[in-house]
């Protein structure tokens, strides 16, 4: 049975997972961190401030804030707990202190938990090296409408896997209305649309001048996220310090 710290517990992404651990004999909520402490007991106790938490448990798993982060990896270092980072929209000193943080904990960090998202990852750096330079790239991705970053973390991610392929030639455009100009050939653009309650699309397309080739992932449920976090969450515990992705448990899922 894997104990959790639940970070943003009363969020959307919090609240699925409480709910699907709920009759669960692997899984347990043993306490939950959030701003928003409810009124109602949901099983565990939720401290509005982490380092308010005495409960002993296995691994952390953060769906909050960014500005929040910070804090849960200080938390996470203090217990000595492995970390299942889920935030999106991390400034780069977040990142660099969770890569500092991982030389002496686990750190799990992905934008996206998804399997079918990581396995798109894979088939989108497959598509650049045969199509690219001579199909034009670009992302749309639709999120619901409470979504606070955009570019979503995971548009961020194909385009920098895109980007790697390239050679790095290629420069993120996220608007057009600005300028008025034809499209540049090194150009890979990024939009966002935002509305109602889309779990998560993003499509990319390879745009040749006889054919286009998209490739789409859809996200139906945010349990599948959940069901990420959880499995990266048991992949976690005993790990040695490092930093991990979902690729690692692809990995671990091939072996
Ligand atoms: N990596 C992934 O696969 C993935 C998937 C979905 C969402 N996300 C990201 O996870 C985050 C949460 O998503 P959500 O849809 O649940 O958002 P949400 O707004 O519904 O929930 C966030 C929760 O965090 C709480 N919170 C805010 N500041 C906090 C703080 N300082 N300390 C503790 N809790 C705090 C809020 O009160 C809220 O309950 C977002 O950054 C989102 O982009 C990542």
């Amino acid at each position: 049975m894997v104990g959790i710290f639940m970070n943003g517990c009363c969020g959307h992404m919090g609240r699925a997972i409480v709910d699907m651990v709920k009759h669960s004999e692997d899984y347990r909520i043993v306490a939950g961190g959030d701003i928003v402490v409810p009124e109602e007991p949901i099983g565990f106790p939720v401290y509005a401030n982490v380092n308010d938490c005495e409960e002993d448990f296995d691994v952390i798993i953060d769906f909050s804030n960014a500005k929040a982060v910070p804090g849960i990896i200080e938390f996470a270092k203090k217990k000595n707990k492995p970390l299942v980072l889920c935030t999106t929209g991390l400034d780069d000193d977040t990142v660099r202190m969770s890569v500092e943080a991982s030389k002496q904990i686990p750190i799990f960090r992905s934008a996206n938990m998804s399997l079918g998202m990581n396995v798109l990852f894979e088939l989108v750096r497959k598509a650049t090296r045969v199509l690219y330079p001579d199909y034009e790239i670009e992302i749309v991705e639709a999120h619901h409408n409470r979504k606070l970053d955009a570019p979503s973390g995971t548009a961020y991610m194909i385009a920098d896997i895109i980007n790697e392929e390239a050679n790095n030639e290629l420069d993120y455009v996220y608007e057009r209305h600005s300028e008025m100009k034809a499209r540049d050939h090194k150009e890979l653009g990024i939009s966002s649309i935002r509305g109602g309650n889309i779990v998560g699309e993003h499509d990319v397309y390879f745009i040749g001048d006889e054919e286009v080739l998209k490739v789409s992932h859809s996200a139906q449920r945010r349990e599948v996220f959940g069901r990420g976090a959880l499995t990266a969450a048991k992949f976690l515990v005993n790990k040695p310090a490092g930093c991990y992705s979902m690729q690692d448990v692809i990995t671990d899922i091939l072996k």
